[in-house]
């Protein structure tokens, strides 16, 4: 435990990607992680198949669907101090029950208005299942392959809408960095790939780091008993 779930209800904004930075920074401070691939397509747990001795150490990967999955998550929130859910991005029912087991959903955005739009459909989901479930499920929206060199007047005016509207979103942005592709072509997480492979991968720790230290702030502030289970474990 805990259990951080990224979901949107549109395709390609960048769950899988984000899940995977998390998880390695989560794996490198020491904390045993579990990623649970909850995508039928199973994108992760096809590169933990093509690359199986790249994955760090204190790192499964596991794939499994809806209430499989669900099963899966709470057996993994029993051994590991970090559970990571990647999920399909659609609507559909087997998406609910992930969110469901969420003790924080992420959702990921690309700074255009039509994300913007999206972001909305996925609050109403997790809303929904907020009903279903009886309990409230802590949420954040955040910029995800974002421009490392500008933040343009369109993104600002983005947050400024999200913010106006109330829409909890978190500081720290996921940058456009090819090190954060690198696993799936090279195996290796930005902690192992070299400079001569990926431009400046030092950037990529630091931001994925920075991302990672703003989500466990976010899990004690949601619910400190996440933090007391997490040094329990780790
Ligand atoms: N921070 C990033 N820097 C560079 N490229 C990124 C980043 N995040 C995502 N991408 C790229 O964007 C594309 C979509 O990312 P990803 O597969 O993670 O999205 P997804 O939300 O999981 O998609 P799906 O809904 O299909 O599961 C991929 O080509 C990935 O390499
Ligand atoms: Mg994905």
């Amino acid at each position: 435990m805990p259990t951080v779930v990224f979901a949107s209800s549109k395709g390609g904004v960048g769950k899988t990607t984000s899940a995977l930075a998390l998880s390695f920074v989560l794996v490198q401070s020491g904390a045993s992680t579990t990623i649970i691939d909850a995508d039928p397509n199973a994108p992760l747990a096809r590169w933990a198949d093509r690359f199986p001795t790249t994955i760090p150490s204190g790192l499964t990967v596991q794939h499994a669907v809806g209430n499989a999955a669900a099963r899966a998550i709470d057996d993994a929130a029993q051994r590991d101090t970090f559970v990571i859910v990647d999920l399909e991005g659609t609507k559909n029912v087997e998406v609910s029950v992930g969110i469901g087991r969420a003790d924080l959903a992420l959702i990921p955005m690309q700074g255009s208005q039509l994300d913007a739009d999206e972001a909305t459909n996925v609050i109403r989901l997790i809303q929904a299942q907020e009903e279903v479930f009886r309990r409230p499920i802590p949420f954040r929206i955040f910029f995800t392959r974002t421009s490392p060199v500008i933040a343009s007047k369109g993104m600002k005016d983005i947050h400024q809408q999200l913010r106006d509207a109330g829409v909890p979103l978190m500081q720290t942005s996921l940058l456009e960095r090819e090190a954060f592709r690198a696993p799936f072509r090279l195996g290796t997480s930005f902690y192992e790939v070299s400079p001569d492979d990926v431009r400046n991968p030092q950037s990529a720790i630091d931001n994925a780091q920075a991302f990672a230290a703003e989500v466990t702030q976010i899990l004690m502030e949601v619910d400190p008993a996440n933090g007391q289970k997490e040094s329990a474990h780790g």
